[in-house]
């Protein structure tokens, strides 16, 4: 079976799916499980842009560099490329549906699906919100990231 491949879609690609693409990078690492991984924005207001100091400074406290990421808008082939692609709120899966290719293979679902008790929630957007919602965001992904590697790693 080829690898599994998860892209990570929110509106920026500066704050929410950066924050899960590291988490899911470093529970891989430990656990030893190949992924290819990455993220974008449905929006292209931040593309080329390094990801939001607080979501810089965030990763930095729990061990991990984004600064080297840049934002970029998810496009057509994503849609043929990853396996996965998961939205981190509701909105973005609609954008997501609303772009998709009429035929392609990526199984597209809202990230905290994967998470009990969280089906149908959102990974809420912290970029207008203070410490506490970046540190809430972390968490959702943190979670999500440890559902994939169990998943994978089964
Ligand atoms: P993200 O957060 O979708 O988690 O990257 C946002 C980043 C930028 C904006 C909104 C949300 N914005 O409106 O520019």
């Amino acid at each position: 079976m080829s690898q599994p491949s998860v892209l990570f879609v929110c509106l920026g690609n500066i704050c929410r799916s950066p924050l899960a693409e590291a988490a899911l990078r470093a529970r891989a690492v430990e656990a030893g499980v190949a992924i290819t991984i990455d993220s974008a924005g449905t929006g292209d207001w931040h593309v080329g842009h390094a990801p939001d100091p607080r979501a810089v400074e965030l990763a930095r406290k729990y061990g991990l560099d984004i600064s080297g990421y840049r934002a970029r808008q998810v496009r057509d082939e994503d849609f043929h490329k990853f396996g996965h692609i998961f939205a981190l709120d509701p909105q973005n899966l609609k954008d997501l549906r609303r772009i998709e290719p009429s035929r392609h293979i990526a199984e597209v679902r809202l990230l905290m699906d994967l998470v009990p008790g969280r089906k149908g929630t959102a990974v809420i957007d912290p970029y207008y919100g203070d410490e506490q919602d970046f540190e809430q965001a972390w968490a959702d992904v943190c979670a999500a990231a440890d559902a994939l590697v169990k998943r994978y790693s089964g």
